[in-house]
């Protein structure tokens, strides 16, 4: 550069100071962007390796690790940019367990546990007749011990399992008053269908209709949850809790779907697929401040409540699978009666329970 005869030729014209003064301020400029995105880079690396012995993650190389870094701080700028916007007070999201997958591989990991159809018209619905002044403002099953704590269903895709335990759970506990953990693991390797549907999109009405005609669920304790489908091993285990049947809410319809919370905890499909959702944390209201869904029904969650929160947004308390460390303790309130027909999220679509 310093030999060639443009640049020798240039530098000996006189600088005006203004000339001086704009490249100062230029490099001055650039230098300090250069060291804000090496400061990112080491604060972001430090993040990294916090999340990574929070999470207990270990990768099988090096390259590896760099790759899950890169994809790590991508969704990391994605978080903290959701929150900024966000403000002090709204929603927001965190770097849980998830923090180092790529939308496409949470996809291809998570969503894809039930099948993208609407529920057919079911065999009759036990609620239908309950007048709405008959059911109460709102609802924890939480507080009255009809739920389990918080499971975590690893990579596998048997979100199906997980809900329809959930809800006999639930029902068992109303019916008996015991709360007994039962075993997902049965369903995943029983209840499979043909095409070994057990880490893979089933219809939650298929493990109800196996819990009834296999004459029940075993308890988790004897039978713990393995995270992948092996064969079948439910004979000879203990039954704890058993159905006379199930049957399906009434799809497109809040109403139908409220009076069926009031009285038990209710199978639902959804469509839990977008980033916002996988990162959401905190007790905020989803979908109270736009977050975004579609009705494609991806993944299923238990509705254990329902309310209205201080602001007046009425609200659907989920229980999901994802361990303890995803939503809200493993938990998500989702805007109620705000998309007409669908319901947010899809989750009146496919929406079922078990009798007992
Ligand atoms: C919704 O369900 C309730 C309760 O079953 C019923 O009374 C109402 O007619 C339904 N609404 C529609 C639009 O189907």
């Amino acid at each position: 550069m310093a030999s060639s005869p443009t640049h020798s030729k240039r530098l000996t014209k006189p600088f005006s100071l203004a000339t001086f003064l704009v490249i100062v301020s230029c490099c001055t400029h650039l230098t300090l962007a250069a060291r804000e995105v090496a400061g990112d880079d080491k604060m972001m690396r430090e993040r990294y390796e916090k999340w990574m012995e929070e999470h207990g993650q270990a990768y099988k190389d090096s390259t590896e690790k760099a790759r899950r870094f890169e994809v790590f701080k991508s969704n990391a700028h994605f978080i903290d940019s959701y929150n900024a916007a966000a403000g002090p007070g709204g929603n927001s999201l965190t770097t849980n367990k998830f923090a180092d997958l790529t939308e496409a591989e949470f996809r291809s990991i998570y969503i894809r546990g039930i099948p993208k159809t609407v529920s057919p018209p079911g065999t009759g619905f036990k609620y239908g007749a309950v007048s709405l002044s008959d059911v109460p403002a709102s609802i924890d099953w939480r507080e009255k011990g009809a739920v389990a704590s918080v499971k975590d269903q690893y990579q596998c895709a048997c979100c199906w399992a997980f809900t329809a335990v959930a809800a006999v759970e639930g029902i068992h506990q109303i019916r008996t008053g015991n709360l007994v953990s039962l075993s997902e693991q049965q369903l995943v390797d029983c209840s499979t269908g043909t095409n070994d549907e057990g880490c893979n999109a089933r219809d939650m009405d298929k493990a109800f209709q196996y819990i009834l005609d296999s004459g029940g669920l075993t308890t988790e304790q004897a039978y713990g949850y393995e995270g992948h489908q092996g064969t079948c091993r439910a004979s000879g285990k203990p039954i704890a809790a058993t159905i006379r049947g199930f049957q399906d809410v009434p799809p497109r319809n809040e109403t139908a779907l409220m009076l069926a919370v009031a009285h038990q905890p209710v199978s639902v499909g959804l469509d839990g697929g977008n980033k916002v959702m996988t990162y959401f944390s905190g007790t905020g209201i989803y979908g109270a401040a736009g977050e975004p869904c579609t009705t494609d029904l991806n993944h299923a969650m238990t509705i254990v409540g329902y309310g209205t929160d201080e602001h007046g947004t009425k609200y659907w308390l989920m229980k999901n699978s994802w361990g303890s460390g995803w939503g809200d303790n493993g938990y998500l309130k989702i805007a109620r009666d705000v998309v007409s027909n669908t319901g947010l999220c899809g989750l009146t679509l496919q929406a079922s329970y078990p009798v007992a």
